[in-house]
């Protein structure tokens, strides 16, 4: 076991702002929408690959002597068995969880995104670019980049990671993109849909069945969640609607990109088809955010691509007043948004999408855990995974008080030690 002290401000996003005990609970603790709950000088416990105690460090001896005495070993054992680290006066965080990410992919698109900068419009058409470098990749190649661009997310906190298929878009080349995922990731996700692939510009449809008749059959049992570009120029909502409704029937979860570029009807289309996350919503009317409120449907917002294509930022005031459930998510791709770095999104979700700096830290966390409907992650309550980022700061609010700074210090991931940014003789 492991005692870590001199905690500043620990931020658990548990039900509970009180110290968390798993021998109290029969199940691990949950979160409540929108509570970060932050306990000041604090303590947490690890038990393995979980989180056996947190709360107030005064109250860390009595912990342990209860999950001590829980274990039948004698007092003293267990002070024995028990290292012990005082960070000094740092603040501790749940690691993120970036629910959405396109890292599968060969190639570099950064004269497109020069090209933005400089007044040319984003479209969903610069995938295509991606595809013919992903599609000319071998495997090593497009794993390699996995495992650099994974490495440097987790050097910036990032402890769960989701990640998409859609840049091979044909059979053979959406599953081998599975087998590369499911090496690195349970949260793997069939997006054949991203855009028509060029052999089929003439004849959309006959794409569409493809992916119905023969790519989700062979992703059945890889993919854990079946997603679809609903856009122009991409998917419409009838042809979204069916490659959903097949990705669910062959067992995977739904979720979409949903009005990223204009304000057609994917958001409700999204509520509708029981979407766990609706993903974008850069454009959204007072009548999706109810549809999407009612239907309990998380959205997960891309600050990093409103950033990166110079589209207009959504107001997060607006959505959660209609009682929408957020997320943030980095959206890492090599198009729309080449960023790994959740802090940097923090920053800009409180800076240009009005999220309070709570409301941001909870929704890169546990909002990203709910969008993908995971209980062990997201948190820092008794028996959650111990996931999670020590800072190079007093307060967790330094997170976007000091933008572009590396703050993330260390990063633990099932209580292992999978991050240090500390500088070294
Ligand atoms: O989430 N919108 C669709 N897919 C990605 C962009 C992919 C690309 O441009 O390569 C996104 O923004
Ligand atoms: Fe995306």
């Amino acid at each position: 076991m492991q005692l870590i002290t001199g905690i500043s401000e620990l931020v658990t996003n548990a039900a509970s702002a009180e110290g968390t005990d798993e021998s109290s609970t029969s199940t691990h603790s949950t979160t409540e929408v929108g509570q970060l709950n932050v306990i000041t000088d604090a303590a947490i416990i690890i038990d393995g690959e979980r989180v056996a105690w947190s709360g107030p460090a005064a109250e860390a001896d009595a912990a342990l002597a209860r999950l001590g005495s829980g274990s039948g070993d004698a007092a003293d054992t267990i002070a024995e068995n028990v290292e012990t680290i005082d960070l000094g006066g740092k603040a501790v965080i749940p690691g993120f969880v970036d629910s959405h990410n396109h890292l599968i992919f060969a190639g570099d698109r950064s004269a497109e995104f020069a090209a933005r900068m400089a007044g040319e419009k984003y479209s969903a058409g610069g995938i295509a670019t991606t595809v013919a470098a992903t599609r000319a990749a071998s495997d090593e190649e497009l794993e390699a980049n996995l495992v650099h661009l994974l490495d440097q997310a987790r050097r910036q906190g990032t402890t769960t990671f989701e990640i998409k298929t859609g840049y091979g878009l044909t059979r053979d080349d959406e599953i081998r993109a599975l087998h590369i995922i499911n090496r690195h990731t349970e949260e793997s996700t069939l997006i054949a849909a991203h855009v028509v692939p060029p052999e089929y510009k003439e004849n959309p449809e006959a794409y569409v069945d493809l992916v119905i008749d023969e790519i989700i059959p062979a992703a059945a049992g890889r993919a854990k969640w079946i997603d679809v570009f609903c856009e122009k120029g991409a998917f419409d909502e009838d042809q979204t609607r069916r490659i959903v409704e097949a990705g669910k029937a062959a067992g995977m979860k739904p979720r979409l990109h949903a009005n990223q570029l204009t304000d057609g009807g994917a958001l409700q289309l999204g509520a509708e088809l029981g979407c766990i996350s609706v993903d974008h919503a850069t454009f959204a009317s007072d009548e999706d955010l109810a549809a999407l409120a009612a239907a309990g449907t998380v959205v997960t917002l891309l600050p990093g691509v409103e950033f990166s294509t110079r589209q207009p930022y959504p107001d997060a005031r607006r959505y959660l007043a209609a009682g929408v459930t957020l997320a943030i998510a980095s959206d890492c791709n090599p198009g729309s948004c080449f960023t790994n770095s959740l802090p940097f999104c923090i920053a800009l979700a409180v800076r240009d999408m009005h999220f309070t700096v709570d409301q941001a830290v909870w929704a890169a966390t546990a909002g990203g855990a709910l969008a993908l409907q995971r209980t062990d992650v997201g948190h820092l309550g008794a028996g959650a995974r111990a996931d999670f980022v020590v800072l190079d700061a007093p307060s967790y609010r330094h997170l976007s008080y000091r933008p572009g700074v590396h703050l993330v210090e260390r990063v633990v991931a099932g209580g292992e030690l999978v991050a240090d940014n500390r500088p070294r003789l």
